[in-house]
């Protein structure tokens, strides 16, 4: 393909290459070639005024072109907007979802884009400003793609229905998922307290064998999905599922073995009640997002929180992912002796 080069002498090449970057010049997606001690960059238009120890020309390139890395790499936008471009991003089956700083806002249907092109199979693409409410709903904006929210999604081998529009779901716990269902003993029961559309409670229908498995959640949307995956799964039978609250359903539901809890910012009011209804031997996964300074006295934190006359343990605490710069979302097992 037909494009304008900047050459440059092999032994600038690589400052060259950066003040082009600099700029938002270089095409990054075209190969940079060398040959008779000069190195050719493609770029976008020529730089004004030229660079020093370069000439700019039009030329033939091969249009054989590399496989971006990143979606970024896609993007060429002013270099202040191109640092605030997020490196990670989630995909949810064909839906992508990616959260921006508001400063990209004017560039935000151009990262869509980019992140259309760079995905393998996606079909939309939503700016996901955030969770809100006690459904935990994100704020979706639509940046490119078409059709519904709603999407398959596969897991662990499982494959079920997620609508990230109306019930909270994260590609990030996937391992969770996996990692707590095989720590089912069988004829253990097991809640799932906040279950959203429950992927721990199918992924423990389908590969442990619980006594007994609940899943209760206060949003109808997660409940509905829940049922209709469950369906879809074969394990309709094998899940007592609840749309109530956690609340209602602990004050009336006898004992657990094994309880699930994530509600990372508010799970900890409900360790109480919990922990006093699971029988001894018992475990709960608790999840968190623990700031990174009281990571060393939190495990001493939580235990107090279940009541010290039980007698807890925290027998685990692992990080999930990092939240943000100062959080992460960690993963403890709260032990009852
Ligand atoms: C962070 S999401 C977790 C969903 C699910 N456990 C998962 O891992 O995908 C929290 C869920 O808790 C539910 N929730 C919030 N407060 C609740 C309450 N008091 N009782 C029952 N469910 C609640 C929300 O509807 C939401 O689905």
């Amino acid at each position: 393909m037909r494009t304008w080069v900047v050459v440059a002498p092999a032994n600038r090449a690589e400052s060259v290459r950066q003040t082009l970057r600099s700029l938002g010049l270089l095409r990054k997606e075209l190969r940079a070639t060398r040959s008779g001690g000069e190195v050719a960059f493609p770029v976008h238009s020529a730089p004004t005024p030229s660079l020093e120890y370069t000439r700019t020309e039009e030329r033939e390139v091969p249009s054989q072109t590399q496989a971006p890395r990143s979606y970024r790499e896609l993007l060429h936008l002013p270099p202040e907007q191109q640092a605030l471009l997020p490196r990670a991003f989630d995909v949810i089956g064909d839906v992508v979802l990616v959260r921006l700083p508001e400063e990209l806002g004017p560039s935000a249907a151009e990262v869509g884009a980019a992140l259309l092109a760079f995905v393998p199979g996606a079909r939309r693409v939503g700016w996901d400003s955030g969770v809100h409410g006690e459904a935990r709903l994100r704020r979706l904006r639509p940046l490119a793609g078409t059709g519904a929210w709603r999407t398959l999604y596969r897991e662990n081998g499982l494959e079920f229905f997620v609508d990230p529009e109306v019930a909270y779901f994260s590609p990030r716990l996937a391992r969770e998922h996996a990692r707590v269902a095989a720590q089912v003993v069988p004829g253990e029961t097991v809640w799932d307290l906040c279950c959203g559309i429950g992927p721990f409670a199918l992924t423990i229908a389908r590969r442990a064998a619980p006594g007994r498995l609940v899943a209760v959640d206060s949003n109808p949307a997660a409940i509905a999905l829940l049922r209709e995956n469950a369906v879809r799964l074969g394990v309709a039978a094998r899940i007592d599922v609840r749309n109530e609250t956690l609340e209602q359903f602990v004050a009336a539901a006898g004992s657990a073995d094994r309880v699930i809890l994530n509600l990372p910012h508010e799970g900890i009011k409900y360790l109480p009640p919990v922990g006093a209804a699971v029988a001894p031997g018992g475990t709960v996964h608790y999840y968190e997002v623990t700031a990174r300074a009281d990571h060393s006295m939190r495990r001493t934190t939580l235990v107090k929180q279940l009541g010290t006359t039980a007698g807890w343990q925290c027998v685990e605490a692992r990080r999930v992912h990092p939240y943000s710069p100062q959080a992460d979302l960690m993963a403890y097992a709260l032990r009852r002796r």
